[in-house]
């Protein structure tokens, strides 16, 4: 059975989300935050064990629990792809696909918010092959899209382009059945709207950007990055 946990943290107006399985016993953290206790309570209460660790992208308004919740749990860290990552993380592929069970969680790059994004499409076999649900990070909220201008001027129309496509030329084409869940502040209205009768869907077209008072990015780090991936054509900065 589909386990499906948001994890409100409000100091720091953040979402998280524990997924996975509760017949396979096992589950995925999206974009944890630096106190794993909650996901561990949680994995432990529900007789889950934590396979993966997932960060949507590097994070600039909290510290990620990402190693934490490896160290402490065996999962297995998976983010986009970027030479920026300040620890060791696998870096999937667009489109693979991570199996928890009966649930699974396909890999889609989004770049736009920042250049090694990437959202998870959420499909439960005990439901059907349609995916219902995309955990779409800081790149899509309700009504609003995450800032492509964080990286600094000399990336911003570079992103904001590949905002553009991301939004219209990989999330709308799922249709308007799919619900969204991002992670950060402007979405928690959103995400809390799911536990009483059902989260913003894709339909809901977005057109303003997000403000944010946060610009930081992250240190450099010697992870490896496929000549494929959309975010070497992107400048960084950080
Ligand atoms: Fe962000």
């Amino acid at each position: 059975m589909l386990v499906f946990e948001p994890i409100y943290t409000d100091g720091l107006a953040q979402i998280s989300y524990l997924v996975g399985d509760s017949k396979a016993a096992v589950a995925a953290v999206i974009d944890p935050r630096r106190d794993v206790d909650v996901y561990l309570d949680l994995a432990r209460e529900k007789g889950l064990r934590i396979a993966y660790a997932i960060e949507t992208h590097i994070h600039a308004d909290f510290v990620s629990g990402a190693q934490a919740l490896a160290e402490r749990s065996g999962a297995e860290i998976i983010g986009g792809c970027s030479p920026d990552y300040a620890f060791k993380l696998r870096q999937a592929a667009d489109g693979e696909v991570l199996e928890l069970g009966q649930v699974s969680l396909e890999i889609i790059y989004s770049p736009g918010h920042t250049p090694e994004h990437i959202s998870l499409l959420l499909r439960d076999g005990q439901q059907g092959d349609e995916p219902f649900a995309l955990f779409t990070g800081d790149t899509l909220f309700n009504l609003d899209v995450g800032r492509p201008d964080l990286l600094g001027e000399d990336s911003t129309k570079q992103l904001a382009a590949q905002l553009y496509a991301t939004l219209f030329t990989r999330y709308l084409p799922l249709g308007e059945r799919v619900e969204i869940y991002p992670v950060t502040a402007r979405a928690r209205r959103a995400a809390s709207r799911s536990a009483t009768g059902g989260a913003p869907r894709l339909a809901t077209s977005c057109c303003s950007t997000r403000r944010s008072t946060s610009g930081a990015t992250r240190p450099n780090s010697s992870t490896g990055c496929s000549a494929a991936c959309p975010s070497r054509r992107v400048t960084t900065r950080g």
